[in-house]
Order: structure tokens, then sequence, then C-alpha cells
């Protein structure tokens, strides 16, 4: 059951428990769902405003949720990817840090997910 901690310059830090068969859910979801005052507006990977930065915190090895092309798109749209990244993160399998947070599928790890970052 992954915990996930969200943290943001001005707010408490807050670590909510993703229940068991959440694995299907954004993180913008259940930030939302938790009350947590992260910004975001299409909600279709397409305006980039619920940017967060993700950190994995357990052992295990980051699971490399393959980013779409649109949201690829957006990260170098907004200066967070650059193509040779993108590369890098298909050859060796891992996850970006920076991510959009309506597009993000939470799997069954423990998160640091910092939002209000640009
Ligand atoms: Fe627009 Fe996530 S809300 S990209």
């Amino acid at each position: 059951m992954p915990n996930i901690t969200f943290t943001h310059p001005d707010y408490k830090d807050k670590t909510v428990y993703a229940v068991a068969g959440s694995h299907t859910e954004t993180i913008l979801k259940i930030a939302r769902e938790n009350k947590l005052p992260i910004n975001f507006d299409c909600q279709d990977g397409e305006c980039g405003t619920c940017l967060i930065k993700v950190t994995h915190l357990d052992k295990k090895t980051p699971k490399g949720g393959p980013l779409t092309a649109k949201e690829q798109t957006v990260l170098q749209q907004l200066g967070k990817l650059s193509s040779d990244d993108i590369e890098q993160m298909s050859v060796d399998d891992i996850p970006s840090q920076w991510r959009l947070a309506c597009q993000m599928i939470v799997r069954d790890e423990d998160l640091l997910v910092e939002y209000g970052v640009s």
C-alpha cells in the first residue's frame, strides 16, 4: 500500500495512504480527494499546470511508468525534459522526476510529491 507524501513550500506536508486497488488513480485525483490545493486546469496532460516533482522513497527500483507522448511534449515545453532525457529514460527504463499529476498513475511505491513547483 503506497504512502504518498505531498509537500509544498507554503503548506504543511501531508502523507496519504493510497488504498488497495487504487493503482489506476492519478496523483491529481488522490490529491483532490485529500483536499490538497494542487493546481490543475485541463486534467488531460496538455496545459502543464499540474507539474510535480516526484521522488521515490522506498528501496525498490523505481517503476518506469511510461510517459505518454503528450506528457513528454508538455514537459519538454516547460523545459523539464530534453530529448536526451527522454531517450535515456527509455534506454534505462527509469521514470522522470518531473511529471504531470493528471497523468501519473500511482503504483505500489512510496513517493514524495512536490507540488507548487516551477
Ligand atoms: Fe493540465 Fe495536468 S491539468 S496537464
